[in-house]
């Protein structure tokens, strides 16, 4: 990206952050004052008139606003419009143009028309917790300078916008808790964006080996519980960029592979509620950035590896609802650890007996199976002590 479209950006996302945004709406005092003239740019610049007519093609989809947010939406003056901002074209620094759109928590019903295809300059394009619904206009592929959208919590369906692949500046695409469906695009994992969230979602596809190809400092699939598929052992080439990695009842069925131990910048991994299988990689130990770890809710084994909790940023560290059947007493030390219903003798709040002497005779974990390549786990441990039974009162502290 240029300096100057850079800069474009810089402003326009300071222009529509939240608070800015919230701070701009109109005191009493200001309600009473007249409307400010229109700028002199409005009156002869093509890009605010194509502006004009997106916005009040968008304000007649819009079929509920509750806060009249849209209210001030009248005339030429877009630049005015509440939610709406401008700045200098990036290519003409003497042509006013939108530059971004922020109607975050707007609890607006509508639909999204194809007329916002016309905000040609639009950087930034926040709709998150509205009422949208329908689908994301195919003219989205004509924003050529689009770098944020995020259109999270809203009532959006039909397929992923892949009218988004072709735009060379995005940078953060915010599509969670929507209804959208079908296939995700391999492509949006090649695209050198920076945030992906898809969540929440009625996406229907297998995590692809190629998704280690992003370049993203965050990815959040989470809740896609028809995605499938394994963790690669490529997982290790996102070492250079990736801060968080969120997998979170994702249908993935593998084993863990050693290769995420070089994910070192990596301060959030969460796998919970997934189908993994075979032991904890003691290369997670080399992952020294991390902070969160979640492997809740899957069938993990064996012993906890020690590396892990000494890791020196670890906060929270989550590995109930397994079959571990050992835990270093240093990982009691973590700030904040949770191991319960795991088959660990001595510890409170474990799987029944049953439970566990049932899982040492289910099948060998084969972590090549469904199709996922990753190393052989090591047989199961040989010497097995069912945790006693806990006595009510057992000398457990309270706090
Ligand atoms: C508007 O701008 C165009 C192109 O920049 C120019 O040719 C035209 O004379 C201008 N019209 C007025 C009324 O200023
Ligand atoms: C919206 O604002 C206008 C002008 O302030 C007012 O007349 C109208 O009643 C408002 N509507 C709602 C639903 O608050
Ligand atoms: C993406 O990943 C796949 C599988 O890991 C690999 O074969 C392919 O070459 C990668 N593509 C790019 C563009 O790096
Ligand atoms: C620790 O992690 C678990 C699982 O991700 C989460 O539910 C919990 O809120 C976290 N606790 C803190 C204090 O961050």
């Amino acid at each position: 990206m240029s300096t100057a479209a850079a800069l474009f950006v810089a402003v326009v996302v300071v222009l529509a952050s939240p608070l800015l945004a919230s701070s701009q709406q109109q005191t009493p005092a200001m309600m009473t004052s007249p409307p400010p003239p229109p700028s002199p740019a409005a009156t002869n610049n093509s890009r605010l008139e194509s502006a004009y007519v997106a916005l009040q093609a968008l304000k007649r989809a819009i079929t509920d606003d509750p806060k009249n947010l849209t209210h001030s939406w009248c005339g030429p003056d877009v630049c005015n419009y509440f939610g709406v901002y401008c700045a200098a074209a990036p290519d003409d620094a003497c042509a006013r143009t939108v530059a971004g759109v922020d109607l975050n928590h707007g609890d607006l019903a509508g639909t999204l028309p194809e007329e916002i295809g016309l905000l040609a300059d639009l950087a930034v394009f926040h709709l998150n917790s509205n009422r949208f619904s329908g689908s994301l206009p195919n003219s989205l592929g004509n924003l050529h300078r689009l770098h944020e959208i995020d259109v999270s919590n809203n009532h959006l369906s039909g397929s992923f916008p892949s009218q988004l692949l072709c735009l060379p500046d995005l940078k953060y695409v915010d599509l969670r808790f929507n209804n959208l469906c079908g296939e995700v695009p391999e492509a949006i994992f090649e695209k050198k964006i920076d945030a992906l969230f898809i969540n929440n979602n009625n996406f229907d596809f297998k995590l692809p080996a190629s998704f280690t190809n992003s370049t993203a400092s965050v990815i959040v699939l989470a809740n896609l519980p028809r995605l499938g598929g394994c963790l690669p052992s490529s997982i290790g080439d996102m070492a250079g960029t990736l801060n968080e990695l969120i997998l979170l009842n994702s249908g993935i069925s593998s084993c863990i592979p050693p290769e995420i131990g070089k994910l070192d910048k990596l301060k959030v991994l969460d796998l919970s509620f997934n189908s993994l299988a075979g032991e904890l990689p003691g290369e997670i130990g080399h992952m020294t950035a991390l902070e969160q770890l979640n492997v809740a809710y899957n069938g993990l084994a064996g012993e906890i590896p020690e590396s892990i909790c000494e890791l020196p940023h670890l906060k929270n560290f989550t590995y109930s609802h397994n079959f571990f059947c050992g835990e270093p007493h240093r990982c009691l030390e973590v700030p904040r650890v949770d191991d319960s219903q795991n088959c660990i003798a001595g510890r409170p709040d474990q799987r029944s007996a049953e439970e566990c002497i049932g899982f040492l005779h289910r099948p060998p974990v084969r972590c090549d199976a469904h199709g996922c390549i990753a190393p052989p786990s090591p047989p199961p441990p040989v010497h097995y002590a069912p945790p006693p039974p806990l006595r009510i009162g057992s000398g457990m502290q309270v706090d």
